[in-house]
């Protein structure tokens, strides 16, 4: 049997509907604030993600999806979003009659990474980014977004790490910092921390080794080097979380896994996910636009990992599977006919109308309507036919009712429409 690619799945029905209801939420949200949707493809030029994500970053050194198309282009599946947006900003000079842009984007991404629990090579993610806002309230009300749609899923045991990672006049000197500390530390150092020390010396922060680890909990802070220009931002981002009563952790080691960052970086984490605990990341990247060809403009954003928000929401795929609500059980072919009938009707006035067409007893239709899950049942069968009447069987409560047949597909309607309206 051909089976799943490692690290990829399939998502079930049964969990389909609570995917659906996060997505709509979300949607819903991000138009609130002001986004509206961009559709970016899959696959774009290695170069798009090579400079932005960063050449000695994991996912450009070892975790994309590259392979040479047949016309000898270097062609990779994406890692993430954020490059392909600010692609398609100065692609399609979407900055041209208002540099503000608020785009929002939701997919699948691709990441060759060690595949365990809730790390997958294609994952989701929902996908915000805001441009031509300089101003930290702007990095604030990203925050409250991502932090209000966290809030309607109502998800508990939540927090909110924030960092600064400066600019290009204070981080050089971070980095010189960071350098030499490290010096004389070389034999604490994993061989990859060795080759990031010189390369891009931040990343050591990420680095899981537990040796590396433990040398990095003495290491110098960035927000101890930050210039009075992205000191004050930060503190007014912090400020206007406060306003908002928004609790954060300041987490100066929070770096982050690609390079385009300036600024404001951000990650909201899970403990209960274990050791990939991060739902959402993002931060603040200033320089990004500019240096892939466009215009002199800023940007901020953030991603929310699917996956792993469904992994939070585990138990609550139930509510959210889409059940049909009636089950009609016809005996005979004239019933069957006339069930026909009012399957689709009901399926017109929206009502998830199911039946059967293989003549099967009415004992083994009802359960069938049982393994569907159904709120109704609706018999109908010579008798019910004589009678002018079909019966409609309450599946929770087990009451049955007489239904005329003329008026079965509005009752039916209306009985399941003012249920929805109750819940
Ligand atoms: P990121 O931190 O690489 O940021 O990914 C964001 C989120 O995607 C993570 O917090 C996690 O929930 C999810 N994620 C990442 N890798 C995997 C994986 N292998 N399996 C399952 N889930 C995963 C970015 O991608 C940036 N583009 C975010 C951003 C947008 N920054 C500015 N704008």
């Amino acid at each position: 049997m051909i089976k799943l690619v490692k690290g990829f799945k399939d998502i079930l029905p049964e969990e389909a509907g609570l995917w659906q209801h996060v997505e709509m939420l979300v949607r819903e949200l991000l138009e609130d604030f002001g986004f509206a949707e961009l559709r970016i493809p899959i696959l774009e030029q290695t170069e798009l993600f090579a400079r932005s994500i960063g050449t000695s970053t994991d996912i450009v050194e070892k975790e994309m999806y590259t392979f040479i198309d047949r016309s000898g282009e270097s062609l990779t599946l994406r890692p993430e979003a954020t490059a392909s947006v600010v692609r398609a900003y100065i692609e399609h000079r979407l900055y041209a009659k208002n540099p503000v842009r608020k785009l929002y984007t939701i997919g699948p991404m691709f990441r060759r990474e060690r595949p365990q629990k809730g790390r997958y090579r294609q994952f989701y993610q929902i996908n915000a980014e805001v441009f031509g806002l300089h101003d930290p309230r702007a990095d604030a009300e990203l925050i409250l977004l991502l932090m209000t749609f966290m809030g309607r899923l109502e998800l508990s045991g939540i927090v909110l790490h924030i960092n600064s990672l400066g600019c290009p006049a204070c981080r050089p000197r971070f980095k010189d910092a960071l350098k030499s500390f490290l010096t004389g530390r070389s034999e604490q150092l994993c061989s990859d921390c060795l080759r990031r020390r010189d390369k891009n010396p931040l990343r050591i922060f990420d680095c899981k080794v537990p040796a590396c680890k433990e040398t990095m909990q003495d290491a110098p802070s960035i927000l101890e080097h930050l210039c009075n220009t992205c000191q004050s931002h930060f503190e007014i981002v912090k400020t206007s979380l406060d306003r908002f009563q928004m609790p954060y952790q300041v987490n100066p080691r929070l770096v982050r896994g690609l390079d385009y960052y300036t600024r404001t970086t951000f990650e909201v984490l899970a403990e209960t996910l274990g050791a990939q605990d991060a739902v959402a990341g993002g931060g603040r990247y200033d320089g990004l636009v500019k240096a892939l060809g466009g215009p002199d403009q800023p940007g901020i954003g953030f991603a929310i990992g699917i996956d792993r928000l469904m992994a939070l929401l585990a138990g609550r795929a139930q509510d959210f599977e889409k059940r049909p609500h009636i089950f009609i059980a016809a005996i005979g072919e004239q019933a069957q006919n006339i069930a026909f009938q009012w399957v689709q009707d009901l399926r017109r006035q929206r009502v998830r109308a199911e039946m059967d067409f293989e003549n099967r007893s009415l004992k083994s239709q009802m359960r069938r309507a049982d393994k569907l899950g159904v709120t109704y049942a609706l018999i109908v069968g010579d008798r019910e036919l004589d009678d002018g009447a079909a019966v409609l069987r309450n599946m929770t409560t087990k009451e049955q009712e007489k239904v005329s047949l003329q008026n079965v597909v509005t009752l039916v309607a209306n009985r399941i429409r003012a249920e929805q309206s109750i819940h």
